[in-house]
């Protein structure tokens, strides 16, 4: 029975499933191995619990915040996903539109499917680039100049990725992109392709074969001097690994997971999040993604210390369903439920949530 009009995000994603390949939406939902840290994403928000405040005049309730100064209307920004063309012929560029139009920052991936200058052209919007460091220096560096060049805001760096996560399901599927699809922004300089392989996923062929699985801390350096960027780091699960980030010149830290596509078994990352907010200690900003698909959720992750918080998969859901209208209505659904928990909460300006609003049940 076909769900006509989704009211919550897991709508979404039973509605998108008929509107993808087997091979793209396993590829968009599936985690590593068992998928424990995946569920775990979810789950770690059931066991936070509410404190909401009463008799507090909610009538106005206001979301907007900054990140490293660009503004935000709500503290959401859309997580970096390759390959959003198997979702949409627009993918990316239809994307990034509906993140400007609902004032909400977007983080454009390496492995995209529309070329990072294309992206750059939609109007209004600001957007972050992450990187994956390729073995290749000068590709790496190319792709820095270009991101600044282009005018984004920062350098997202992933580094929970030395090696791609094993995710089953793709291996089964031999995922590779479909003809016509490609890496937009490698393609375009080095002609790198995603590889089919018998019995194994092509972009675990790609990151064996391309992804400099020796990076260390040492080469922030090397790569902060390449532009003049800020840096953020995305994929820090320990606060002693964010006190190293804050000390290499990190600005921004995101607690993260990889939505649980990479080892399993990794802590969830809203448990991961208040030691290293106080690790941090107010020297970088915090940001949280994994799992986030009910404005409570976002509260939740403010509560414990993050400024804001990224989206994944349920983009791709919108995305799959409706492009630009199924993305923007994906913002405004958590933006709704988001000022409707702050209200039952007591808090009407993000600066009244703190940790006293949240506790953790066994
Ligand atoms: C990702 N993620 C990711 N991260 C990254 O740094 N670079 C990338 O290219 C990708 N690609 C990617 C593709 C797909 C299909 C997914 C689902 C995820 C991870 C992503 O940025 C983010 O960390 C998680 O998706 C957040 O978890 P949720 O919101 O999907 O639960």
């Amino acid at each position: 029975q076909e769900c006509v009009s989704p009211i919550n995000l897991f709508e979404y994603e039973q509605l998108a499933k008929a509107h993808l390949s087997q091979m793209a939406f396993d590829y968009y939902s599936s985690g590593a191995w068992d998928e424990i840290t995946l569920q775990d994403n979810r789950t770690a928000f059931s066991r936070v619990k509410l404190r909401p405040k009463m008799l507090v005049d909610v009538s106005e309730i206001n979301l907007t915040t900054k990140l490293l100064g660009e503004p935000l209307q709500l503290p959401l920004l859309i997580a970096p996903m390759a390959f959003q063309c198997l979702a949409h012929p627009a993918g990316e560029i239809v994307t990034a539109s509906a993140a400007a139009s609902a004032g909400v920052g977007m983080v454009l991936s390496t492995l995209s499917t529309k070329s990072l200058e294309e992206v750059a052209t939609v109007d209004n919007g600001w957007q972050w680039f992450q990187l994956y460091i390729h073995k290749d220096r000068g590709l790496t560096r190319a792709l820095v100049e270009r991101a600044y060049t282009a005018g984004y805001k920062a350098l997202c760096l992933t580094v929970d990725a030395p090696v791609l996560g094993k995710r089953e399901r793709d291996q089964r599927n031999e995922f590779t992109l479909p003809s016509g699809l490609h890496p937009a922004n490698l393609r375009k300089i080095s002609g790198l392709d995603i590889p089919q392989e018998k019995g194994e996923s092509g972009l675990l062929t790609y990151f064996a074969q391309q992804i400099n699985p020796a990076l260390t801390w040492k080469d922030l350096e090397w790569l902060q001097s390449l532009s003049p960027l800020p840096l953020v780091l995305k994929g820090i699960l320990r606060g002693d690994d964010a006190v190293r980030a804050v000390e290499y010149g990190a600005q921004g830290i995101v607690v993260s997971n990889h939505g649980g596509r990479q080892l399993d078994g990794a802590i969830a990352s809203l448990d991961a999040l208040p030691e290293i907010v106080a690790a941090v200690d107010g020297r970088a900003e915090v940001l949280l993604d994994g799992g986030i698909r009910r404005g409570t959720d976002i509260l939740k992750a403010l509560a414990l210390g993050a400024k804001a918080v990224l989206i994944g998969r349920p983009v791709l859901w919108g995305l799959a369903v409706s492009g630009q209208a199924g993305v923007a209505d994906i913002i405004s659904l958590l933006k709704d439920e988001l000022t409707t928990a702050m209200a039952l909460s007591g808090c009407a300006n993000l600066q009244d949530i703190d940790s006293t609003l949240v506790i953790q049940s066994q």
